[in-house]
Order: structure tokens, then C-alpha cells, then sequence
């Protein structure tokens, strides 16, 4: 099965909007593919004036989004108001928001937000992964099956899915998986998957260095990209899946 190759930066809560312009000229539109899915995600405040500053065909990523379409819910961005602005993207069960403390979405709450945005027409890019002590458990193939299952149980149309494995000791930390434990963790993802065509993409210390050794791995179909995403390291990561 070919799967066209998928490289997104979550640029998280970082950037003025003067800063995020600057990414976007400096690496954004010097971006050269065709034949890949490149999708960046700013902090949602941005997501105006960076879809305007984008010259090429970059598509754009919301971070979160509501549990409900318009209405009476505070300070909430529904599917709505993302599909109103040409957005077809949304970042969901980050592990930033799963597992810090003060924010705790959990795994029901994560899918049913995901099933509410792809049956209204976006394209979800869910995030799953393990912590340091899971995984010195052995609890990894558990913890995973737990954060899909529920997933597993309501999409129906997986053409709108991307799945993001990233190891939570692997965020932001410099230690990437290895090449060897991030195909065998893919691979175990993909027989949970009910169709071989759903790209699994693999997230945490992604570097313009690992890139080219772990899109090597036959199932590993992309990166979800954090720090090297703010600059022109993430040219290299996206030239190296091209
Ligand atoms: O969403 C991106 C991941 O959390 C990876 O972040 O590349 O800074 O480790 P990182």
C-alpha cells in the first residue's frame, strides 16, 4: 500500500505573531514538494494572518478544538468555526494536553472530539503515546490500545485520520526513539488499524539529523515536528521525506 507522506510542525504555545510571520516567510514558503501532506499548526490566535502570509500549498492545523459546534461554550473554537475558515486540520490528544496535570482530556473526551470533527467534514491528526514509567512497565501496547480503542470503536471514514505515535520521554527531550523501537511500535499500531492505507506518523525530537534514518522505517509514513519545526530545520526534515 502507497501512502503519500505526511510532515506537520506543532509550533504549540510559542511565537509573538510578528515571529510567527517571520517562520513563515524564513521556512513556510520555502517549502518546494509535491506528492506530501506539510501542515503547520500556530497557536489559533495566528491562524489568520499565517494562512494569508502562506504562498505554497502548506496546509494549516488547529492545536485543539471544542467538544460542540457553535453555541453557548466560553472561550471554545467549534468544527465550525475551522471549516469557516478553510482549515481542515486539527491537532487532538496531544500528550501536552492528555497528561498535563491542570488540562487532563481524557481518552473518551480526546476521541469524541476527534468523531465529532471528522464526521463534520475535518481531518484529525490524533496523538498517542506512552511515558517513560509505561514503558519501563511494559505497558506500552496497553496504554496505546487504550488512547485508540476508543477511537477504534466510532470513526467511520479513516481517509480523514493521521495517527501521531510520540513516546511522551521523547517530547522535547532530545531522545528520540530509535529508528528499530519506533518501526516495531508503528508496526504493532498498524494491525490495531482497520485499513493499511491510514498513515502513522512518528513525533518527539525529530531533528534535520534523525529524519532521513527513521522515514526509512516501512512504517513510519511522517513526523509531527515541535522545536525543529520553528526553524529551517524543518526544510531538511520535509526535504528528507520527499
Ligand atoms: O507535536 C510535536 C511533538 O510533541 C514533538 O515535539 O519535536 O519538540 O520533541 P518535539
Amino acid at each position: 500500500v502507497q501512502r503519500k507522506r505526511f510532515i506537520g510542525g506543532n509550533w504549540k504555545s510559542n511565537n509573538t505573531l510578528a515571529k510567527s510571520l517571520e517562520l513563515v516567510d524564513s521556512v513556510v514558503n520555502k517549502l518546494e514538494f509535491d506528492n506530501l501532506d506539510v501542515v503547520v499548526s500556530p497557536v489559533s490566535l495566528h491562524i489568520v494572518p499565517v494562512q494569508q502570509a502562506i504562498k505554497n500549498n502548506v496546509q494549516l492545523a488547529l492545536q485543539n478544538i471544542g467538544h460542540k459546534g457553535y453555541g453557548a461554550f466560553t472561550g471554545e473554537l467549534s468544527f465550525e468555526h475551522v471549516k469557516d475558515l478553510k482549515i481542515n486540520w486539527v491537532i487532538l490528544g496531544h500528550s501536552e494536553r492528555r497528561r498535563t496535570p491542570e488540562i487532563s482530556e481524557s481518552e473518551e473526551f480526546i476521541a469524541n472530539k476527534a468523531v465529532l470533527a471528522i464526521n463534520n467534514g475535518l481531518s484529525v491528526i490524533f496523538c498517542i503515546g506512552e511515558t517513560i514509567q509505561e514503558m519501563e512497565a511494559q505497558e506500552t501496547q496497553t496504554v496505546l490500545e487504550k488512547q485508540l480503542n476508543p477511537l477504534i470503536a466510532q470513526v467511520k471514514d479513516w481517509s480523514k485520520v493521521v495517527i501521531a505515535y510520540e513516546p511522551v520521554w521523547a517530547i522535547g527531550t532530545g531522545k528520540t526513539a530509535t529508528p528499530e523501537y519506533a518501526e516495531q511500535i508503528h508496526a504493532n499500531i498498524r494491525k490495531l488499524l482497520p485499513d493499511q492505507s491510514i498513515r502513522i506518523l512518528y513525533g518527539g525530537s525529530v531533528t534535520k539529523d534523525n529524519a532521513a534514518v527513521l522515514i526509512g522505517q516501512p512504517n513510519i509514513d511522517g513526523f509531527l515536528v515541535g522545536g525543529a519545526s520553528l526553524k529551517e530545520d524543518f526544510i531538511h526534515i520535509v526535504n528528507a521525506c520527499k
